[in-house]
């Protein structure tokens, strides 16, 4: 079956809920995100991750999408991989191709957001708080007479508060994230030189591979000894924006949007062809769409990785029980 093909069976079998009571025969407590359902393993320090083909856009799960958790997963195991050396991690095994094995953390009450282009769409973004005239960002000046998508002059931090389930994050300058008093500033400062060399080392390789970073968030926690380690995923089209790097000038130059590999081809569907930026229920995707975002998470994982992504076939929720012996 060429790979299309088996995308297009994955569209009724997508993996959406994790049915499972016990997992190795323990009962485990058990935290669903929009897009992982973790098991907490407090006994052995574990978090098991399982990573679901949901896609969430304006801050609501809106669908499946066929493959997208194999590939977010295996997207996280290979920067995870790549930058151990930079900066400590969470990921211990990758047991199925959905699943990681991570070391559980106490996550800091902020996720950390790097940004090196003046983009975005939602309100809260940097490029509509640049168009409605501040100049300054996160406690970051801004030069006057810049353009949409245009490369900042160096790449900023723009921390952001995890807000409750349901409500939209907020951010903050680093001084007005410490007033908060949620968190130790020399561990804020450490998280963010962390957080500043893998966007590096992102930016450094993606380009390598004909591809634009334009930004980035990092979740980041404390391992029991008190290590400061990067959690959740790293460097997905989920938490990134990719754009191809070869026509960025040339589309810049013409005032035409960046070619992008994230899921910005799914909020622009939603809000374009949908008119649904976020209230009330989500639309139903087609499955057209839902292909099209399947090709596109593919293609981030090829060009970023160099390698060919090989969907697994199986049912995910059987394949992945026998996996973890949940049942
Ligand atoms: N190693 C870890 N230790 C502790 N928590 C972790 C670890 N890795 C990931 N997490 C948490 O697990 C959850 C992953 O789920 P997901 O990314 O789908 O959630 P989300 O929808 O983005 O966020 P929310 O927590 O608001 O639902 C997040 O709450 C994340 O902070
Ligand atoms: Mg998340």
């Amino acid at each position: 079956m060429d790979r299309d093909a088996i995308l297009r069976a994955q569209l009724r079998s997508t993996l959406e809920a994790t049915p499972w009571k016990t997992i190795g025969g323990r009962v485990l407590p058990r935290y669903d995100g929009k897009v992982r359902d973790c098991f907490i393993d407090r006994e052995r320090g574990e978090r098991i991750i399982v990573v679901t083909d949901r896609l969430s856009a304006f801050d609501a799960v809106v669908g499946t999408i066929p493959s997208k958790g194999q590939v977010l997963n295996q997207l996280a195991q290979f920067w995870f991989e790549r930058t151990a050396s930079i900066a400590p991690n969470h990921m211990l095994r990758v047991p199925d191709p959905n699943v990681m094995i991570a070391r559980e953390c106490v996550p800091l009450p902020v996720e950390l957001v790097m940004r090196a282009y003046l983009t975005g769409v939602t309100s809260t973004s940097i490029w509509k708080a640049y168009e409605k005239g501040e100049r300054k960002f996160c406690g970051h000046a801004l030069p006057e007479g810049m353009r949409k998508n245009q490369r900042l002059p160096a790449p900023i931090l723009t921390p952001s508060t995890k807000a409750a389930k349901g409500d939209h994050d907020v951010s903050v300058s680093r001084s007005e994230l410490l007033a908060m008093g949620r968190i130790d500033p020399a561990v804020f400062d450490r998280a963010a030189g962390i957080a500043a060399t893998l966007f590096a080392e992102g930016q450094r390789h993606a380009a390598a591979q004909g591809l634009i970073l334009a930004d980035t968030k990092y979740e980041m926690g404390l391992a029991p000894d008190g290590t400061i380690t990067v959690i959740d995923e790293i460097h997905t089209p989920d938490s990134s924006r990719y754009w191809y790097a070869e026509d960025y000038d040339a589309r810049l130059a013409r005032g035409e949007e960046p070619r992008s590999l994230d899921k910005e081809f799914v909020r622009r569907w939603l809000a374009d062809e949908a008119k649904w930026t976020g209230d009330g229920p989500p639309p139903v995707m087609p499955d057209d769409i839902r292909l099209e975002a399947a090709r596109r998470y593919i293609a981030s994982y090829e060009l970023v990785t160099g390698n060919t992504f090989i969907p697994d076939p199986a049912e995910p929720v059987a394949r992945i029980a026998a996996a973890l012996g949940a049942a």
